[in-house]
């Protein structure tokens, strides 16, 4: 991930079971082309060791705040210099508490005292610790200093229970890692990798959160993905190339600026990394249809990536249809148009995003289907660009909005696309 090549990581952890993902972490990160260095609690180093830290990482660790061993006499304070962002997984519910008060009585607890720039916590513990008040306070007062809380997952927990507070696997940690440093990390020319410029003192605070982010934030979005899937008899059908991609990264990105996501899921591989609000999969265009036009009229934003099929067979065989002499005639019937179904019902205050693929006129077109659909933004690929569509994990896409504006973008990740629509997204209420 693109994100975090040359980027330099510290990695803090403290004394939670969990630490054992944190050595997978590691992995990911140096995999990802970052340089990470580890701080660990004393009780930390209780279950992992150094010598998995240090070989894992490359690098020396720091526990000892008065070790010998340590290069610089302040390596909390080199360290926080030295660092883009700081990830404490797993943060325990003592260190989070001592983060909240700003005690400094170790080397991570006081390397996070001395830090200002981005920092994630990853809670993880026993669902009782978690819900404890305290816990619960502590966390919402370090979110409102702008640090990033990742929610913990719902599952078995060491302590033989079920429920909230487990650590997420390490490839989700990293997927959100990856994301807080493209939005808030700095890049080599020293400003911010995403939309918006945010001091390095309070990345975002509640107060001083990018407009993006706050434009998000409990917004309800309808969200459809992948191919539409028409079956033909019971061993057949009609479909398309549609992965699922496209969908699954708006929806993560969705997701992670705080919207609640409905996400409308046909058949495919992909699935977004960060569990959507609502989950609904569905198989046909018929079935699309209907779950995005009883969602519709609840919803602030719908993004329709889904490649839905335009006709369905008009019979569908029960039995497997036998090989015949002669050739065959499939007879077809168009499906609903869920754009345009969505479109005549928007109400002043909805905003309705539809995808364009086209192989030829592909502005001719878009323009058209956003006048014809009564779209407010037209996301258009084009399959004549290499790198774009489906399938692969780049597209190249250009918006077309309904103030007439045509922004062509570069060839980038499907994640960046997907972070470029939501930025662009919120102009578009001032147009309608
Ligand atoms: C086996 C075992 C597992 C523990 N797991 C957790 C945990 O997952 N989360 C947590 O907050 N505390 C956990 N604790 C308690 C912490 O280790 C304890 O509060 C310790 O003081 C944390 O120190 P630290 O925050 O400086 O790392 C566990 C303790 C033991 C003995």
């Amino acid at each position: 991930m693109a994100a975090l090549k040359g980027k330099k990581i510290l990695l803090g952890l403290s004394g939670g079971i969990a630490a054992y993902k944190s050595l997978s972490l590691i992995r990911l990160f140096v995999k990802a082309g970052a340089e990470v260095k580890c701080v660990c609690t004393p009780a930390a180093l209780e279950f992992v060791t150094p010598l998995s830290v240090e070989t894992l990482s490359g690098n020396p660790l720091y526990s000892g705040l008065f070790s010998p061993k340590n290069e610089f006499k302040t390596a909390h304070v080199s360290l926080a210099d030295w660092a883009d962002l700081l990830v404490v997984a797993p943060a325990t519910a003592n260190t989070l508490a001592k983060f909240a008060c700003g005690i400094a009585d170790n080397a991570l607890t006081t390397l996070f005292n001395a830090f200002d720039k981005p920092v994630v916590v990853v809670p993880a513990m026993n669902t009782r610790m978690y819900r404890n008040p305290a816990t619960v306070a502590n966390l919402n007062l370090l979110k409102d200093r702008g640090v990033f809380v990742m929610e913990p997952d719902c599952g078995d927990l060491a302590c033989g229970t079920r429920g909230e507070g487990r650590m997420p696997e390490a490839e989700t940690l990293f997927a959100y890692t990856a994301w807080v440093c493209r939005h808030f990390c700095r890049n080599e020319a020293g400003t911010n990798s995403g939309a918006s410029a945010i001091s390095s003192q309070t990345p975002c605070a509640r107060n001083a959160r990018p407009d993006w982010w706050s434009f998000y934030e409990g917004k309800k979005v309808l969200l459809t993905a992948g191919p539409t899937v028409e079956a033909l008899d019971p061993v057949r059908f009609l479909s398309n190339h549609s992965s699922g991609l496209m969908g699954s990264c708006l929806a993560d990105e969705l997701s992670l600026r705080g919207a609640r996501v409905y996400f409308v899921s046909g058949p495919g591989s992909c699935h977004p990394r960060f569990a959507p609000y609502r989950l609904l999969p569905v198989q046909t265009a018929s079935q699309m249809y209907e779950a995005s036009m009883e969602l519709w009229p609840e919803m602030d934003l719908a993004i329709l990536s889904a490649a839905v099929a335009d006709y369905s067979p008009v019979e569908v065989s029960d039995q497997k249809i036998k090989k015949g002499e002669d050739g065959m005639l499939l007879a077809l019937q168009k499906t609903k148009d869920i754009l345009a179904s969505l479109g005549r019902t928007k109400k002043a205050d909805q905003i309705l995003v539809g995808f364009a693929l086209e192989t030829e006129n592909e502005l001719g077109n878009a323009r058209q289907k956003l006048e014809r659909k009564n779209a407010d933004l037209i996301v258009l690929n084009s399959l004549r660009n290499p790198g774009a569509g489906f399938a692969c994990a780049t597209n190249q896409v250009t918006l077309v909005d309904r103030k007439g504006n045509v922004v062509p973008q570069s060839l980038k990740s499907k994640e960046e696309v997907a972070s470029d629509i939501l930025d662009y997204v919120p102009a578009l209420l001032e147009a309608v």
